[in-house]
Parts: structure tokens; C-alpha cells; sequence
């Protein structure tokens, strides 16, 4: 008898209504046996019971074999007692290492020949979200932290990734020169851990040339760690290298629990129409049956997500006119 994996399936808000049951019909289409269970978080479950991540969702989330959430609202203004679903679960479950993937995909704006990961510091950085203001509002304060640990595990953990990859590259971006003590910890901390896998090419990078030579020469680069701020912008960044938000896909990945998700959010703006491109959901679960050692299954999936991207039918984000589901049944089939 093969195992039953248990799932934590987290919709949120918006279009994450839509993309994870989606995901959870080509999960269902691979033959493996899953056992989902369903919890709630982001800004709907704020409204209803007045916490974006109730108990109850950390419980079915440390109590599953992995998680797969779609997007959770996060308003812009300060809102009295909110915190950011995601967020919270990344510090809350020290889901410490983010890794964002950009491969190339059939898709248009896709660059071939793009195959790297971002991996982002998850749970320190500018998002400890320590910010106040003074007079009356006049000048505002936000702190930033990094320590030796969370950078000497995010470190080692892009290191081995890289050391299990082909071309065996880290590069560490930072911005050292301005902010030698945080930054040039993170720098300096990193560079410690990589030296331990002497196979792996290392070299630090500053942040904003990084961002240029992705534009220019993203082939070049392989395995990229850096810090949180840095990392959430340069992955969005990488997203479009390789078709934009609707196939790019993440995991928030820690000692014990991995939630894998979609990088992009609600999209307040298609949301309920039943259009939103599932790609970077299904995607996120490939990452996810990888993470749970199924390595044949996720390439199939991923194989069946190229092919349907290739051939159609598509979603109106990438050109076509394929519903959500339209575009999940086609991929299922084609497992
Ligand atoms: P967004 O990613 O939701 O949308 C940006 C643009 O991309 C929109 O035009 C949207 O329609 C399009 N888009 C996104 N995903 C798509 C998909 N699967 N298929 C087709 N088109 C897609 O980012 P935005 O608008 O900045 O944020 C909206 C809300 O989502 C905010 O409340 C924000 O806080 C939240 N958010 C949540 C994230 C998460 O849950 N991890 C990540 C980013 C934003
Ligand atoms: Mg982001």
C-alpha cells in the first residue's frame, strides 16, 4: 500500500478561492493518495473572527505533511489587531528559507535558458514589521534585524541547494556597503557557511547590480540568497523573466513544516470571475510533492503543466480564454 499524504489545503482570500481547488484537482489526477484538510486564513477570516490565522489552521498545518496556500488580502493602511496571514505563519512556524524558483516556461515573455532560485531569509530583516512614528507622524521608524542564526541557516540551506544542482553557483546579494553591520553580517555569515561546501561556487553580489544583471544576463545565474526585503523584490523580478505571476510558485520551507504557495496575491481585480491563471498554484504543488520525495510524480505534473501552457488552452493572462478549471482539467488530463 503507497502512503497517504496528509494536505493542508488554505484557499484565503480573493483568487485563492479559485487556483487551490484547481490544484487540487490535478494533486487528485497524479494517483497518489492524499487526504486534504481544509483550513482558513487571511483577510475573509479576519472579518469573520477577528484573527487572519486562527488556531485551528496552525494545528492542521503543523499536523499535516505539507500545506498549500493560495493568497490572503493584506490592506494597505494599518488596520487594529490584522497581521498578514502568510507572514505570520512563515515567522510563527520559523518557515525560515523562502525559495522562489524562475525556469523557463512556454509562455510568452518567458526567457529561455533562465533556470535559477531565489532564496529569500524568511523571518527577519525589514518584515520583523517594527515601525512607529514620531512627531505626530512627521518622521517614521522601521527596524531591520538580522542575526547570525537565521543567516547561518538560510546560508547553509542555499548552499546545499546549490550543491545539489548542476552548476553548483551561490551568489550572495546584499547591500554590505551601506549597512556593513546588518548587512554585512548577513554577507559575512553566509559566506562562513557556503565556504563549508568547498563544490560550490560562491561570490557576494551587491543588491542593485544584482537586479541589473538579472535583467541583462539572468542565465548566468543559478542558486541567489539574500535577504527578506531584497528577496521579495528580486523574485517578483525574476517572475517576469520567465512569464510573470500567473506560473510563479514558492515554498516557505522550515525544519519541520513547508507551506508552499503561489507568489502572487488575491488579485482583488479578477478575483470571482473564474479566469485567474492556476499554473503558479499547481506549480507550488509540484514543489510540493517534490519536498515530500516524490520526484517522478511532480516532473509528470510539471511536464503536464508545459505541455497544456504550450498547447492550450490558456488563461487570458498569457492570451487565451481558458477558465481556471478549464486549465486544471486540461493539465489533469494530461498527467
Ligand atoms: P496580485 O498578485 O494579487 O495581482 C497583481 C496583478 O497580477 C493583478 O493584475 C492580478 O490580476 C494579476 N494576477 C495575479 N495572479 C494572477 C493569476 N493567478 N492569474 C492571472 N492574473 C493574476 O498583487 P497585488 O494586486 O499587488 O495585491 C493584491 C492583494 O494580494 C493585496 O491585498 C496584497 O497584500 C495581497 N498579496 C498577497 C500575497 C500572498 O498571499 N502571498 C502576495 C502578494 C500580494
Ligand atoms: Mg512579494
Amino acid at each position: 500500500m503507497s502512503k497517504t499524504y496528509k494536505i493542508c489545503l488554505i484557499e484565503g482570500d480573493g483568487i485563492g478561492h479559485e487556483v487551490i481547488p484547481a490544484a487540487r484537482l490535478v494533486l487528485e489526477a497524479t494517483g497518489l493518495k492524499f487526504e486534504f484538510v481544509e483550513a482558513q486564513a487571511g483577510w475573509e477570516t479576519f472579518e469573520r473572527i477577528g484573527t487572519s490565522v486562527p488556531e485551528a489552521t496552525l494545528e492542521a498545518v503543523t499536523h499535516t505533511d505539507a500545506t498549500l496556500f493560495g493568497a490572503a488580502t493584506s490592506p494597505t493602511k494599518k488596520v487594529p489587531g490584522f497581521f498578514g496571514a502568510i507572514r505570520y505563519m512563515r515567522r510563527k512556524l520559523d518557515l525560515f528559507a523562502n525559495v522562489r524558483p524562475a525556469k523557463h516556461h512556454p509562455v510568452p515573455g518567458s526567457r529561455p535558458g533562465v533556470d535559477l532560485i531565489v532564496v529569500r531569509e524568511n523571518t527577519e530583516g525589514l518584515y520583523v514589521e517594527q515601525e512607529r512614528t514620531y512627531l505626530e507622524g512627521e518622521i517614521a521608524i522601521a527596524d531591520t534585524v538580522i542575526t547570525r542564526k537565521a543567516s547561518a541557516r538560510i546560508g547553509e540551506y542555499a548552499a546545499r541547494l546549490a550543491a545539489s544542482r548542476p552548476r553548483k553557483q551561490l551568489h550572495v546579494a546584499h547591500k554590505a556597503n551601506v549597512l556593513p553591520m546588518t548587512q554585512g553580517l548577513f554577507m559575512n555569515t553566509v559566506l562562513a557557511e557556503a565556504a563549508r561546501f568547498p563544490e560550490v561556487k560562491t561570490q557576494d553580489i551587491i543588491i542593485d547590480n544584482c537586479a541589473m544583471q538579472l535583467v541583462r544576463n539572468p542565465e548566468r545565474f543559478d542558486v541567489i540568497v539574500t535577504t527578506n526585503l531584497f528577496g521579495d523584490i528580486i523574485s517578483d523580478l525574476t517572475a517576469g523573466l520567465v512569464g510573470g505571476l500567473g506560473i510563479a510558485a514558492s515554498g516557505n520551507i522550515g525544519t519541520r513544516h513547508a507551506v508552499f504557495e503561489p507568489v502572487h496575491g488575491s488579485a482583488p481585480d479578477i478575483a470571482g470571475k473564474g479566469i485567474a491563471n492556476p499554473a503558479a498554484t499547481i506549480l507550488s504543488g509540484v514543489m510540493m510533492l517534490e519536498h515530500l520525495g516524490e520526484h517522478e510524480i511532480a516532473r509528470r505534473v510539471e511536464a503536464a503543466v508545459d505541455k497544456v501552457l504550450e498547447e492550450g488552452p490558456r488563461t487570458p493572462d498569457l492570451g487565451g480564454s481558458a477558465t481556471t478549471l478549464q486549465f486544471a482539467e486540461a493539465v489533469a488530463r494530461a498527467i
